[in-house]
């Protein structure tokens, strides 16, 4: 067969909380030649906490693996040319396994999971002042539901098998990266146990001035130091490619793992912020806008997280971001299919919101795992407010995709006031830039232009950059002058900034009715 000539190619591992994909790319032009997503399960066992199988999360990544490669080979693409594999994950999301099985001791507790509601409350009114950025002068994060320690500490607390493997020495624990990468290069036979800064950043036991766990954060939550993985860059050859599933994947074989990025990390880079200043928001099943602040943590005083947002290479300083995350974006549309059923897909919503083109009124504060930044509030809860006889299900649908857009509203206010310069255009990515009814209300409620990327894939490209430029790799360069011209689409504001401003208004008393709804 004629084989199709391209310069080397890279893979990436893209794990999010929706759905797992595994993409490939031509190093040389960052085009992507082929991909395959699944879909991945949650489960819901009690009001409040969200797991995965980590086990479904491994097979899924196999299956987009098997498929990708079979594309490829339909294509004529020698799976040969793919020199070096990145893998990206959602964050936070917190596993323990058995090292010598290979077998997780418990589902994998998800980033959104409330079950350490009262851990954290707990925390913070041991601190002096109850302060719930005590810990923030180390780990740039406040104590909140949402990082790892907790979630670890309740495994500790709560599940047997994870306290019995951890007194034989058996237990390991990890985020989602971790377990990818210490199955993909071999498990119980030889797998490295590995995370990058940037995944470790978001576990409140590393300490993001000395780049490494913290004995002392680690004493706070009484996690032992011997469970955690060790941390390496975010572009480095970390192992190589053991375990395929399949014939076709089974070609991947040898091939080294050599990116490793948390997802938010991973579209900065790869919607190519190297420049202290410049920012991206994603629009996943959460929404989270990065900042990049160059080599210097930037703490900051509205709510903002101060994160790692990469180290590309062992030698290379680390840059630092600050961070508004929102807990609830493309979720709301997932929840008003499968908890209201008023859309049969998520496609739907744009339709659906576009038939009315406004949401008379209804505000809708889908605050499902308390509020995130800037409010860190375990325990608001979602409301739908503003309702009259005249409201249905198309308005519903216009106040949920509006939810989106001011909480980013909520966020890009907090970064321009911790920064003092204004951002002046917002580059955005991730599964719900496509809908073009948000994109353009984006833009509206924030009266700045909002850019999207042709290519929407722009995690998957960051983690496959970061594995192509690593030393022993270098197909992949990052110097500026080698990154060819984005193209992109722009979205201009259409409103006036009155019309904005008093909807906006509208949308923080509707967050005042949804926040303390517990006490
Ligand atoms: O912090 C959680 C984040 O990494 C999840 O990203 O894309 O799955 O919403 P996503």
């Amino acid at each position: 067969s004629n084989r199709v000539m391209l310069g080397p190619l890279v893979a990436a591992i893209d794990q999010g909380t929706s759905s797992t994909r595994f993409l490939v790319f031509n190093a040389k032009t960052a085009e992507l030649l082929s991909h395959h997503q699944v879909e991945i399960k949650q489960s819901f066992p009690k009001e409040g906490w969200v797991e995965q199988d980590p086990k479904d999360i491994l097979q899924s990544v196999y299956e987009c693996m098997d498929r990708t490669c079979e594309k490829l080979t339909q294509l004529n693409i020698d799976i040969s040319n793919i020199k070096a594999i990145g893998v990206t994950n959602q964050r936070e999301t917190t596993l323990v396994w058995d090292k010598e099985t290979g077998e997780p001791l418990y589902n994998a507790i998800v980033w959104l999971d409330l079950r350490t509601q009262s851990t954290v409350e707990r925390l913070i009114n041991k601190t002096p002042g109850r302060n719930k950025n005590h810990l923030k002068h180390k780990t740039g994060l406040p104590i909140s539901t949402y990082f790892s320690a907790v979630k670890l500490r309740w495994l500790l607390d709560n599940v047997e098998e994870v306290a019995n493997a951890v007194r034989t020495r058996r237990a390991v624990f990890g985020t989602i990266d971790s377990w990818l990468i210490w199955c993909l290069t071999g498990g119980k036979r030889g797998g490295v146990h590995c995370t990058d800064v940037t995944n470790a950043s978001r576990t409140m036991l590393f300490n993001i001035h000395t780049m490494d766990w913290d004995p002392e954060l680690c004493k706070y939550f009484d996690i032992p130091m011997e469970i955690l993985p060790k941390v390496r860059s975010s572009s480095e050859i970390y192992g190589l490619m053991k375990i395929c599933s399949s014939m076709t994947s089974g070609s991947l074989t040898g091939i080294p793992i050599s990116g490793c990025l948390g997802d938010q990390s991973a579209a900065l880079v790869g919607q190519m912020c190297f420049q202290d200043g410049q920012a991206k928001n994603t629009y996943g099943t959460g929404c989270f806008l990065l900042r990049n602040t160059g080599t210097k943590p930037v703490m900051s005083d509205h709510g903002l997280l101060t994160t790692v947002a990469y180290k590309l290479g062992r030698d290379k300083p680390a840059c630092y971001a600050l961070e508004g995350s929102v807990a609830i974006a493309g979720a709301v549309v997932r929840w008003l299919k499968d908890n209201l059923g008023i859309i049969q897909t998520s496609t739907e919503l744009e339709k659906l919101a576009a038939s009315v083109g406004t949401s008379y009124g209804c505000y809708f504060v889908p605050a499902f795992s308390g509020l995130y930044a800037p409010y860190w509030e375990p325990s608001a809860r979602g409301i739908i407010c503003g309702l009259t006889q005249f409201t249905n299900k198309s308005h519903v649908a216009f106040a949920a995709l509006e939810a989106v857009c001011f909480q980013t509203r909520e966020i890009l206010d907090a970064m321009n006031q911790d920064s003092g310069i204004p951002l002046t255009q917002l580059q955005v990515d991730g599964g719900m830039t496509s809908n073009r009814l948000l994109m353009q209300l984006q833009a509206d409620i924030l009266c700045i232009p909002v850019v999207k990327p042709s290519m929407p894939e722009t995690t998957a490209l960051g983690a496959a950059m970061a594995a192509g430029a690593a030393e022993g790799v270098s197909v992949w360069s990052l110097c500026p002058e080698d990154l060819g011209e984005v193209t992109s689409e722009k979205f201009e504001p259409q409103i006036n900034p009155e019309e904005s401003e008093f909807r906006y208004a509208r949308w923080k008393k509707a967050v005042q009715r949804a926040m303390n709804w517990e006490t």
